[in-house]
């Protein structure tokens, strides 16, 4: 049987296409291989969100090509967001004539076909945007976690970042189809989803039809799910009655990832991320009031252009105020056609630098004393399985998650109560507890 390995890189919009990359493949008669060098087909999905991401993406092709030369039959193909930018699928050909193929995140559903062809010569297959999000097969890296997507694209245009114009315009998917998918999950011994879209509250706003809050609805009341997930939301569409609405819905965790980028209303604007700090307080102030316990987590980029260090100042303050039990931070990377690309007051590597550092370290001590101030209290977790370091060692998450490691063994997908011992910035330590004898 011919074998196929996948490299997947950037957000889990990708990791998801992936999944539905193998199962395309799958249905067509390949078999996953273990390793690069086992494998007669390598693919990567790539990511171009930053500088840094194309870098591992390229790293990586160099690696390829000497696999190519020890086993000229091997076929390589790129897809994913890289590939869309303007002329870079063209330009790859060019540079990489070891590349098979490569296609973009609007030609994915035709990859067996793509595959196929570049068996008698080289592919380029992209396509500016499509308006239709097709059903594919889905080979599931989790037993029980699946992502589901419910919106295609971003027409947001955030000035500092290239997925809209790689990702393309905003396609809500049918309430009945994703509802459909969920079930069909479920029925596969699925416990948790996670509905995905870069914007997620902006479902609905190209149909007119079904909002964001009533999919939600409609989706925690699937029969047989235990929790449900969703990111990522922007926090400018994120209305408190989208807060009341999922106060009051049991599958719903208590986790929201609310990414803030910036804490200066001056550099907010220059984002065009369309709220202030203040709209932004209030809503964590909100959310804390009407879902205790829940946490919060962010994603901030420091050194936009034009970020004085009272800019900075000021995130430093939304971070000590919102008090995320974590955040993902950035250092600004210009994108070529960006409008924040062509800004003439780019911030020194040095200062952002030094500012991302000042910023990663305080978040680390506010992570770690959100951690602390949960030992000794009980939490329910969905087991996922051996941590990766030790296979003594299991992990969950809890409803917040919040990574648990605890000593002993647990089904996969199977929900615990943990007594939580120990923990340091990014993980909680635990025990098992047993379960009570019925009385
Ligand atoms: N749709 C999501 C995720 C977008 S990409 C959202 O709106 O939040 C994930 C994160 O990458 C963003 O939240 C942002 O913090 C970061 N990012 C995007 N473009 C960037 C750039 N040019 N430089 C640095 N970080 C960037
Ligand atoms: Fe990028 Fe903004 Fe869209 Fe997120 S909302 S994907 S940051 S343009
Ligand atoms: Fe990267 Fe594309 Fe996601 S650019 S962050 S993989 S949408």
């Amino acid at each position: 049987m011919k074998r196929y390995y996948l490299l997947t890189y950037g957000c889990q919009m990708n990791e998801l296409d992936s999944e539905k990359m193998a199962g395309i493949l799958e249905e067509n008669g390949w078999d996953s291989a273990e390793n690069l060098e086992n494998a007669d087909l390598v693919i990567l999905n790539t990511c171009c969100v930053r500088a840094k991401a194309e870098d591992k993406v390229k790293g990586k092709l160099g690696q390829l090509k000497k696999l190519k030369l020890a086993k000229p039959r091997l076929l390589i193909g790129i897809g994913g967001c890289m590939m869309q930018q303007d002329n870079v699928g063209e330009k790859f050909l060019q540079q990489f004539p070891f590349v098979d193929f490569i296609f973009g995140p609007h030609t994915m559903d035709r990859l067996n076909e793509i595959v196929e062809k570049s068996c008698t010569g080289r592919v380029l297959e992209l396509e500016d945007d499509r308006f239709d999000v097709p059903r594919l097969p889905i080979k599931r890296e989790s037993s029980f976690r699946a992502w589901v997507s419910i919106i295609k694209g971003c027409e947001n245009f955030c000035s500092y970042c290239i997925v809209p114009y790689v990702r393309g315009k905003e396609v809500s998917r049918p309430l009945g189809e994703i509802v459909s998918e969920v079930e069909e999950h479920i029925a596969s011994g699925v416990k948790e989803v996670v509905l995905l879209g870069q914007n997620v509250n902006a479902y609905g706003r190209d149909t007119g039809k079904v909002d964001f809050s009533r999919l939600l609805k409609n989706v925690d009341e699937v029969p047989g799910l235990e929790r449900l997930r969703f990111m990522t939301s922007h926090p400018r569409d994120f209305s408190l009655e989208l807060v009341d609405a999922i106060s009051k819905m049991p599958r719903v965790c208590e986790h929201l990832h609310l990414p803030i980028q910036a804490g200066s209303n001056r550099i907010l604007k220059k984002m065009n991320r369309g709220y202030t700090r203040e709209d932004y307080l209030r809503l964590v102030e909100y959310i804390r009031e009407k879902i205790p316990g829940a946490s919060i987590t962010t994603d901030i980029i420091v050194g936009f252009p034009g970020e004085t260090e009272e800019d900075f100042a000021l995130t430093m303050d939304v971070v000590e105020k919102a008090r995320f039990a974590s955040a993902f931070t950035f250092l600004y990377s210009p994108r070529e056609g960006t409008p924040a690309a062509i800004l003439s007051d780019q911030v020194p590597r040095e200062i952002k630098k030094k500012r991302l550092n000042y910023l990663m370290e305080r978040q680390n001590k506010i992570s770690l004393n959100y951690n602390r101030a949960l030992i000794g209290t009980l939490a329910q977790i969905m087991v996922e399985g051996p941590s990766k370091k030790d296979s003594e060692i299991y992990m969950g998450r809890t409803r917040t998650n919040r990574p648990v490691v605890f000593p002993g063994q647990a089904t996969p997908g199977s929900l615990q109560d943990v007594r939580l011992t120990d923990c340091n910035t990014h993980t909680l330590y635990g025990e098992l507890q047993e379960a009570l004898p019925n009385e």
